[in-house]
């Protein structure tokens, strides 16, 4: 079977280049893929599947039956969406859309899903199971497909197909070369949360404090105050992190303004200190807005939880990996702080979320994920594909002894 799947993935290579380029130099927006999707749809139609479309949006899901379809199923996730970034790269396939960029991978992820879609349909015959593609809009703004996806039932049983029993995502890894896939077992990313402050005080003339409330020492002390609560108040071991990127106080050299506004991003990989830690941020900063005489309204925005990937399910699929392309190509990762709505699945079902190397320094391939000149070496496609088809088929035997 491992030789079929890669002979199907160098044979369908070609295609998932072409799908990714064209991807690539048609981005939308989280929210907005309805070429995206409609693209998917066609792609999959052409394969011989019935996609379901308008899944939460722009969703698009297929099914692919094995022997035994009714039971057992492996869900496969892409994500679709692109970022509002101007494209720098001098490149064929360079973003039509100006102002939007796929500088997050999704297109390589949705090319590859594409090819594994070929490739196990091709295979069909042969695999036991189900095998469940998500093509999942909005993944880069809140509140996220996943969690919508989830609402319309994707993880769920219907009249042909079971709920899956486990889900699996890829994502590009511009730190890991091409060739390598990563995998971590356990807490992976973390949740997210925007907060949102208001400090309110009472302006005045800069040489005359004493007649106003000056809110920008207040807002200097809430600033400080928090940081405290990740040096002093969270566990240390659980990772935290708490950034204010954006501090607007609109006074000038002389004059002590009404109002500062802090926005900022807090992390953490614990679900339960995450909750402790809004109620103390709150309480905190309203503490000192009110003892030094001002007012603070203090909004958290709740965003992605942490993500866990199912420790059984990844060690299963690490060892597959391991199988497809070599133990010495596939490496433990670290825990990462950015946030992904992947972490939806992983509160429902059995989830791993795992990296696909797509670094290439001697062809120059290194930028970063969300910078204008993000790309990767298209060589990853081909491990993408093949690798994701291998892993659902392996999952769902080990499912049927
Ligand atoms: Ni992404």
């Amino acid at each position: 079977m491992k030789t079929q799947i890669q002979h199907l993935a160098q044979q369908y290579y070609e295609q998932i280049v072409l799908d990714r380029r064209h991807l690539h130099a048609h981005p939308e927006l989280s929210f907005k893929e309805k070429e995206t999707a409609r693209y998917i749809a066609e792609r999959l139609k052409s394969i011989g599947l019935s996609p379901q479309e308008n899944i939460a949006g722009h969703g698009v899901v297929a099914v692919i039956e094995g022997k035994n379809p009714q039971r057992q199923c492996v869900a496969l996730r892409a994500d679709i969406d692109a970022l509002p970034i101007i494209e720098k790269n001098e490149v064929p396939y360079k973003s039509k859309n100006e102002g939007v960029m796929h500088a997050c991978g999704h297109d390589v992820h949705t090319a590859s899903l594409l090819g594994v879609a070929q490739i196990l349909q091709d295979l069909r015959q042969e695999f036991e199971g189900s095998v469940k593609l998500i093509f999942q809009p909005a993944e880069e703004v809140f509140p996220g497909g996943a969690s919508l996806m989830i609402k319309e039932g994707v993880l769920a049983a219907n009249s042909h197909t079971p709920a899956p029993k486990s889900i699996i995502g890829q994502h590009v890894m511009p730190l890991l070369e091409v060739g390598k896939i990563g995998f971590r077992e356990g807490v992976y990313m973390a949740s997210t949360d925007e907060i949102y402050v208001t400090v309110k005080g009472k302006g005045g003339h800069g040489a005359m404090p004493e007649l106003g409330i000056d809110p920008v020492l207040i807002a200097s002390h809430i600033i400080i105050a928090l940081q405290q609560i990740i040096s002093r108040n969270t566990p240390p071991k659980i990772p935290a992190v708490l950034t204010f990127g954006k501090v607007i106080a609109q006074g000038a050299t002389n004059i002590i303004p009404n109002e500062v506004v802090l926005e900022g991003t807090f992390r953490t990989l614990s679900e339960e200190w995450r909750y402790e830690a809004h109620r103390r941020m709150k309480k905190m900063a309203e503490s000192i807005a009110e003892g030094m005489g001002g007012g603070c309204e203090f909004n958290i925005v709740v965003g992605y939880p942490s993500l866990k990937n199912d420790v059984a399910l990844t060690q299963r699929l690490k060892y597959f990996a391991q199988e497809y392309v070599g133990k010495e190509n596939v490496i433990d990762l670290d825990i990462w702080m950015a946030a992904e709505d992947f972490a939806y699945y992983s509160q429902v079902t059995d989830a791993c979320f795992y990296r696909l190397g797509t670094r290439n320094e001697a062809k120059g391939i290194t930028s970063g994920v969300h910078t204008n000149t993000f790309d990767i070496d298209e060589e990853a496609l081909k491990i993408g594909a093949g690798l994701m088809a291998w892993l659902a088929v392996k999952e769902l035997a080990g499912a049927f002894y």
